[in-house]
């Protein structure tokens, strides 16, 4: 595997693709509307548009009645549980994974371009987000051998001896994000593939053309209809697929907005699982004693990286009123000299913003905040060219402010100074959202007793660093209107699966059936047999 510091080859323009769809093991070219993928990014050799943006070429935009016809062919593949997939041992999964993963590594060039161009993700984001998936796919091949190890042995209780194995849930619906199109929608995908259940990918709004470089490892690593990679306009397609009860299962990482649509679609909510991350509007505390350096460090990173584009981006920076003035001094210097262009510049950070409409709405939140009392700290630095949004710092924001309460998912921080840290967590208590947060300061009671006021609020607290999703072995989740089910390697196996028992008597019959049941290895489910 290449490191993530590949320098890009010379001339950075992809080919032109027009993407196609996988459904039920066929690729398909023809028989649905196509939309144009445009680039913000551009590059003096690349052809431009009229409006001046890249076009790297189309991408399916299919109609209600072909989705169907690919939750349909994960029907077929699931069989009601009867399938070759659902069925299969666990060995056999872990070599179709396998052979996937390597197909998707001879893609890594091509695909860490697409990313690059689509998203405006840097070069080295673009690789570190392809490495990444590749990490937890090897990470969860590790962890359900590990499972399957542990299931094997058998649990004696009340007289009764028994296996517990973990057993498929059914049609999944797979919707990542498209900050990180690839990473997030593979960390519920591939979790839900190896536990046997069957999907149907709806890609995101940002990030869709890679996915056509994957379809020919998809089709030729998955048994028909276990995998369908389908593209469109979720709000005119999916709702009537789930109207039709044939999706047993929902992966999505979005709004909470979405999410609610979704989930009230399906004609039997409480068979209708759901695992999902969702917006968080993640506050930064910083305590009278906090180190500058490091907390200024952080801060940048935390809310700057990808743009501010990550769910675990840092959305409110609170900061006690004795250091208030010269963090924000500093803070501004450094967020000021972060360099601005496109993303194959070896130089640049910050970088043009996918989503058309989301400069306007990041106007707008800053104007608000400087209306209700906020100032706009770097006005000389701070300026929207195009969709390159130069990244805006507002202090003194008004708590009731849209920008104190929404998820900016965008280059720009509030400040907010506290006397008391009642009003910190009056905010946070307050907030309709509960992923994480940081605190920065270095005494231990005053940190200690933070963390308590904050356990029940949020479900991570990251001291002196910034907030993150990863290491991916780690539990990511959250409260509130954050979160529903927990990933990672090791919760995301359970999350897509349920646990299923064979119990018999613990009498001489019921040994002997038990007995003669793994001697004949007359079972898939109950084995003892494990993989290594
Ligand atoms: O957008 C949310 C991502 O899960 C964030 O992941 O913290 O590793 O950037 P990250």
């Amino acid at each position: 595997m290449a490191a993530a510091t590949d320098s890009l080859p010379q001339f950075p323009l992809v080919p032109r693709i027009e993407g196609r769809i996988l459904i039920g093991g066929k690729i398909q070219t023809s028989g649905f509307e196509r939309k144009e993928v445009v680039s913000h990014s551009f590059h003096p050799g690349a052809p431009r548009n009229d409006e001046g943006g890249t076009v790297l070429g189309t991408t399916p935009n299919i109609g209600a009645e072909k989705f169907m016809e690919a939750v349909d062919a994960a029907a077929v593949a699931w069989a009601k549980g009867r399938g070759d997939w659902p069925t299969a041992r666990m060995e056999e999964r872990i070599q179709a994974i396998l052979s996937f993963r390597d197909r998707m590594l001879a893609k890594r060039e091509l695909v860490c371009r697409l990313l690059m161009w689509e998203i405006g993700k840097t070069w080295p984001d673009a690789q570190a987000e392809f490495d990444r998936t590749i990490q937890y796919i090897n990470d969860t091949l590790e962890e359900v051998k590990q499972l399957d190890r542990e299931s094997s042995r058998f649990q004696f209780a009340g007289g009764l001896v028994a296996q517990i194995r973990r057993a498929p849930l059914g049609v999944t619906l797979c919707m990542g994000p498209f900050n990180y199109p690839l990473n997030e929608t593979f960390t519920t995908l591939i979790p839900a593939l190896i536990m046997g259940n069957t999907v149907v990918v709806k890609i995101s709004r940002h990030g869709e053309l890679f996915w056509d470089a994957l379809l020919e490892a998809f089709r030729d690593s998955f048994p028909a209809g276990v995998a369908n990679i389908i593209n469109g306009r979720g709000r005119q397609i999916i709702a009537p697929a789930v109207q039709s009860g044939k999706i047993d299962v929902l992966a999505f990482i979005g709004s909470s907005k979405v999410a609610n649509q979704i989930k009230l679609a399906h004609p039997q909510p409480h068979r209708f699982r759901s695992i999902l991350a969702l917006e968080a509007k993640n506050p930064a505390v910083i305590l009278p004693d906090a180190d500058l350096d490091v907390t200024v460090a952080e801060c940048v990173k935390g809310a700057l990286s990808f743009n501010g584009q990550r769910c675990t981006a840092l959305k409110m920076i609170l900061v006690h009123k004795s250091r208030a003035q010269e963090f924000t001094k500093a803070f501004a210097a450094k967020v000021d000299s972060l360099v601005r262009g496109m993303p194959w510049d070896p130089k640049v950070s910050i970088t043009p913003l996918p989503d058309p409409d989301k400069p306007q709405y990041l106007q707008s939140l800053i104007d608000e905040a400087v209306k209700m009392g906020g100032k706009l700290v770097n006005p000389e630095r701070a300026k929207i060219e195009g969709k390159l949004f130069h990244p805006a710092i507002v202090s003194g924001v008004d708590l009731r402010s849209h920008l104190a309460q929404e998820e900016q998912f965008g280059p720009v921080v509030p400040i907010r100074e506290f006397s008391d840290l009642g009003e910190v967590e009056d905010y946070i208590v307050n907030s309709p959202y509960g992923s994480q947060a940081s605190i920065f300061g270095n005494d231990p009671v005053m940190v200690g007793g933070l963390i308590d006021r904050l356990t029940n609020q949020v479900c991570r607290i990251n001291l002196n660093s910034q907030c993150q999703r990863g290491p991916d072995v780690f539990p990511f989740t959250g409260r509130k209107a954050s979160a529903e089910g927990t990933l990672s390697v090791f919760d995301a196996l359970r999350s897509f699966s349920i646990r299923t028992m064979v119990a018999a008597k613990q009498d001489t019959e019921g040994k002997r059936i038990i007995r003669g049941i793994l001697q004949d290895d007359s079972s898939r489910f109950l084995s003892n047999n494990i993989v290594l």
